[in-house]
């Protein structure tokens, strides 16, 4: 049996405690037999940073270019409000996602029938979601050039950032929306401002060209991005595969969490090019909530974002669908017997706490094993 070798960087906040429950999940399915595991362990964000100074040290980056999955949870927190900008926690994500040249960021919101009441929308409008963000996740905004604050010197400052996309950046994001939608509902909806932005009347253009070129039998809308966030809340399912930049993906997908009951559901898988010579792709999965300082240490954080990532790197790094649907399901079979963390708990029968969700989560892959 193959064996994977994953580094875990939990991070700060709640990390650590959602990522305690990925460990027994990985522990579950290696006794069992099912798969194997060699597992590194590392620091990053502020935890990083009262360790050794930096948000990622140079020998955890190490680790994370040689594992076949990087599993983290969460990064930041007001204790590190004050540190440098470039060690910053937040510092640590962006440079693993720019040095492993993770550039497509996958967050699926999928609203679990038993958590509709969940959501701060009415039942009949989630009810059954199921749509893909794909995120452009190296470029743009995020990582443009000039970013920086000068000194006009008249008592006045400047701040610039800079929104840069170039053919293939877009094209690539593309190819990976389209493949996505031929899977599920074939439909991609992609999104910019071109009314306003240069580099989104070239999205706009690539992703056209794109689809006429290779996806013509995938359906392809446009959406300007500030109408999607309207139309997110307004109607969700009208969606299947949304594709968009680094800045309008990280807003969207906060909004499209909420959707799902609670930003504690979101799972997400950033992956890199497959390589062509050993047919691997980098790959870092992580939940898309926050580290969440406010309730961490009391355990009572949602893993199940958390756990869903972990089930992602089975089917996307290590191609373990079956795997990856039975942790699914058994997080579908846990909230169908009303088990709910504090942040889902509307329509609970019982409020359990990180861990008993974990227990409930890995009780329930071993009865239908
Ligand atoms: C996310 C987060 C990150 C981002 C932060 C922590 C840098 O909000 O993954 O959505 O902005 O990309
Ligand atoms: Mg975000």
């Amino acid at each position: 049996m193959a064996t994977y070798k994953l580094l875990l960087l939990p991070g700060d906040g709640i990390g650590p405690e959602v990522m305690a429950e990925v460990e027994k999940v990985a522990a579950f399915l290696q006794a069992s037999g099912a798969a194997q595991f060699e597992i590194e362990r590392g620091l990053v964000g502020g935890s990083a940073y009262d360790a050794h100074g930096q948000a990622i040290s140079e020998s955890d980056m190490g680790l994370a270019q040689a594992a076949d999955a990087v599993i983290f949870g969460a990064v930041g927190g007001p204790k590190w409000d004050g540190v440098p900008y470039d060690v910053r926690p937040e510092a640590g994500l962006l440079r693993l996602r720019k040095d492993l040249k993770l550039f497509a960021n996958l967050r699926p919101a999928i609203c679990y029938p038993a958590l509709a009441d969940a959501s701060s929308l009415k039942r009949e409008i989630v009810e059954g979601l199921d749509i893909m963000i794909v995120r452009e996740l190296t470029g743009g905004v995020y990582f443009g050039e000039p970013k920086q604050i000068i000194d006009l010197g008249n008592g006045q400052k400047r701040g610039i950032d800079t929104q840069v996309y170039d053919t293939f950046e877009i094209e690539r994001i593309g190819r990976v929306a389209f493949e996505l939608a031929r899977k599920r509902r074939n439909k991609v909806t992609s999104s910019e401002k071109r009314n306003v932005m240069k580099s989104g009347v070239l999205w706009n253009e690539v992703i056209t060209a794109l689809h006429k070129r290779e996806y013509a039998d995938v359906e392809l809308e446009h959406q300007l991005a500030d109408a999607l966030g309207m139309q997110l809340v307004r109607w969700p399912k009208q969606f299947d595969v949304i594709v968009t930049d680094n800045l309008f993906g990280d807003m969207l997908s906060d909004v499209a969490a909420m959707l799902t009951g609670s930003l504690g559901m979101l799972p997400s898988a950033s992956l890199g090019e497959v390589d062509k010579v050993t047919g691997k792709r980098k790959a870092l999965y992580e939940p898309v909530h926050g580290s969440a300082p406010d309730i961490a240490g009391k355990g009572i954080a949602n893993p199940i974002a958390m756990i869903g990532s972990f089930a992602m790197a089975m089917r996307y790094s290590f191609g373990q669908g079956a795997i990856a649907d039975a942790i699914e399901k058994a997080v579908a079979d846990v909230l169908a017997a009303g088990l709910r963390t504090a942040d889902i708990k509307a329509g609970a029968t019982k409020v359990v706490s990180t861990a008993g969700m974990g227990d409930a989560v890995v009780a329930a892959l071993k009865a239908s094993a």
